[in-house]
């Protein structure tokens, strides 16, 4: 049966469903490698196991919680060593102080995400992001709320500006902010983030005054831990303290752990607006595995050994981003139609493909196709992550990549760039 066949016994929200773009060409690639043609696949974000493997000391701690026969219901929130032990690391490395009240555990980020806006959208409302950004578009057909998309540019590092989150502040219900983000690579300053909180502060003080609900700010760090050298991650409530009532922070161990299929996150929230959370979290059944929940209390409580894993996966992730960042800018330097933003955290690379001349096209799509046909190279284009302007933008991910690859990758390109010159 064709979705169409389908429509007519659906809700409208069902049929509005769209399906992840980003997946589509995962599948696409899939498909090519299965037929033995040679492609890199720089576009999931997801991690290969081979590549980045889970800390051992974690999934040994979760043998040994299914011998112990941790097979019944967890509570709906977490289990207390749980929420304890991330409680303790958030106010270590954040010092963001919500207590364990204020921790709410779901089966990775996206539940605790779709949660965080459901607490606070009624339908009509606006959710307001930065443009281009992950998956936020799904999310605002899902609370049928009103879209708000703030743009950011090569300028801006691809993140939203205080000055553009002013221009809509008045109509904003739930502003959701990631960094480091999907898909470019790049992270807030103190300075930049201080100026939005500036914003949403100024807002909510009127709004108290005349009876309006405030401005909430979802804060996606699910990368907050994979930062270049030189980088700092910054919060909001260490930017400004005063933002505590108005921010949700949203972390995972699918990304700081690489962990991506043991399906756990958290959200971090004043302890006041936690009682919904829960009961939304257990109607939607969506609570990590209890064995998975007591692998991570002990992961997260040795905050020594965790800041030396951390160390080390950056060291790893650098190594690929290195390659990328040194044969692109010897692409560019040679006049081939290149450029990038340089590498701040994540594991992503903003990537641009200026190659609209030399193929004679005229969208994104048909660049990544002749990436992807011609030179064995998968990169996802800015469309995916709301940005229509066809500028020749793309993601490229280094969590499925080995450092050879990225070099043969680059070694491909090089000569297919010169021979479309
Ligand atoms: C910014 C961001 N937030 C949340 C998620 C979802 O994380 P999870 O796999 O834990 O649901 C992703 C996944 O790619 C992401 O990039």
């Amino acid at each position: 049966m064709t979705a169409s066949e389908g429509e007519w016994y659906l809700s409208d929200l069902a049929n509005g469903i769209e399906r992840s773009r980003i997946l589509s060409i995962a599948t696409q690639v899939k498909k090519m490698k299965a037929e033995g043609q040679e492609v890199t696949a720089f576009t999931v974000g997801d991690f290969s196991p081979e590549e980045f493997e889970v800390p051992p000391s974690f999934t040994n701690e979760l043998a040994v919680a299914v011998n112990q026969n941790q097979t019944n219901y967890p509570p709906a929130a977490g289990i207390p060593e749980l929420r304890e032990s991330l409680s303790d690391w958030m106010e270590y490395k954040y010092g963001l102080n919500v207590g364990s009240d204020g921790i709410v555990v779901g089966s990775g980020a996206r539940p605790v995400l779709f949660a965080s806006f459901k607490l606070f959208l009624e339908p009509g409302e606006a959710l307001a992001h930065g443009v281009p950004a992950w998956n936020n578009h799904y999310y605002v057909h899902l609370n049928s709320a009103k879209d708000i998309a703030i743009e950011g540019n090569s300028e801006s590092r691809f993140l939203p500006t205080a000055e553009g989150v002013k221009e809509r502040i008045s109509e904003i219900r739930v502003l959701i902010l990631n960094s480091p983000l999907n898909p470019t690579g790049t992270c807030f300053t103190a300075e930049e983030l201080g100026a939005i909180c500036d914003v949403i502060l100024a807002e909510n003080h009127k709004r108290r005054k005349n009876g309006k609900k405030p401005v909430m700010l979802v804060y996606d760090q699910v990368y907050s831990t994979m930062t270049a050298q030189g980088i700092e991650h910054v919060h909001p409530v260490q930017v400004r303290p005063d933002m505590f009532e108005f921010t949700i922070t949203l972390d995972a161990i699918s990304k700081s752990l690489t962990a991506t299929g043991l399906r756990l996150g958290w959200m971090a929230l004043p302890p006041k607006l936690a009682a919904p959370v829960i009961a939304l979290i257990g109607h939607m059944g969506s609570w990590p595995a209890r064995p998975i929940q007591q692998a991570a209390a002990a992961t997260y409580s040795d905050h020594s050994k965790l800041e030396s894993y951390f160390e080390d996966l950056d060291s790893r992730i650098s190594e690929r981003m290195e390659v990328l960042f040194t044969r692109l800018s010897k692409m560019k330097e040679s006049g081939l139609p290149v450029d990038f933003i340089p590498p701040q955290g994540g594991i992503y690379l903003s990537t641009q493909f200026n190659l609209f001349g030399a193929l004679g096209v005229n969208t994104n799509e048909e660049i990544r196709l002749w990436l992807l046909e011609e030179v064995g190279i998968a990169v996802i284009p800015f469309q995916a992550f709301g940005l229509e302007d066809e500028s020749g933008w793309f993601r490229i991910s280094i969590g499925a990549v080995s450092v050879n690859e990225v070099s043969d990758a680059m070694n491909r390109l090089e000569l297919a760039l010169q021979s479309i010159q």
